[in-house]
């Protein structure tokens, strides 16, 4: 969407806010032992308390209130049976709707003990995030976030996942201006409007450039034993620079 007014711009930072403290929450309450199912339930009870619901259970029948994927699992893994072990990688993916504003995070989370290789990934792939997000600003092309990206993933030895694109969001989970590749892709025209909002989401990956649907329909993956991460923020473009929605307060 693009934001007219101050009142669309309230109504997304609070649906930001509420995203990204149940995240954090959630990450906090990952340990090994529990369930992805478990984990999930966490983040509907505090998702209800704030009065907001789950986008992609809403929005496309997702089965569960969050992304939860593990390991091998890149993204819309579907809460369940699966038991956190020790040394997994997780990514939780929260996005959800108030008063039919809707806002979108993510994030990978490590659980000890963690691999030099797993450490290094997850703090470039945070870098990578706010890269693109420095890229952010009205009247700047949108394919500078993926140019920036690009360059800083190719510089540390990285591939990024180039079949999940970040994406406009605001009135729908995924509205205009439709995929935002976080890769260079340089016939991209397209220029970031005033008010204009929409995520940044870039997948690091030690192998892998692509992920395929599991049997289930829903569960992106790659092979075993790659590892990938996935940190995303819900942003607005303003001529001042980005302005990031989906921060805990
Ligand atoms: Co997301
Ligand atoms: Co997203």
């Amino acid at each position: 969407m693009t934001i007219s007014n101050a009142d669309e711009l309230a109504g997304l930072r609070e649906i930001g806010g509420i995203v990204a403290r149940v995240l954090r929450a959630m990450g906090r309450a990952l340990a090994p032992g529990m369930t992805t199912a478990e984990l999930d339930a966490i983040g509907r009870g505090l998702l209800d308390a704030d009065g907001a619901r789950s986008a992609p259970e809403i929005s496309y029948g997702f089965p569960g209130a969050a992304c939860i994927s593990v390991n091998e699992e890149v993204a819309h893994g579907i809460p369940g049976a699966r038991v956190i072990a020790a040394g997994d990688l997780v990514n939780i993916d929260v996005s959800a709707e108030k008063n039919g504003l809707f806002a979108d995070t993510g994030a990978s989370f490590a659980v000890p003990p963690v691999s030099r290789e797993v450490k290094a990934l997850c703090r470039h792939g945070k870098r990578a995030l706010w890269e693109g997000i420095r890229a952010v600003r009205s009247g700047q092309r949108l394919n500078e976030i993926g140019r920036r990206i690009e360059r800083l993933a190719g510089r540390q030895g990285y591939m990024l996942v180039r079949n999940l694109a970040s994406h406009g969001v605001g009135r729908a989970l995924h509205e205009a201006p439709g995929e935002i590749p976080t890769w260079y892709e340089p016939g991209d025209r397209r220029v970031m409007h005033e008010g204009l909002v929409f995520t940044i989401e870039p997948f690091l990956s030690t192998a892998a450039d692509r992920v395929e649907v599991a049997d289930d329909g829903w569960t992106l993956h790659t092979d075993p034993g790659v590892r990938t991460v996935q940190y995303e923020h819900t942003v607005v473009a303003t001529r001042r620079g980005p302005l990031v929605l989906t921060t805990a307060a």
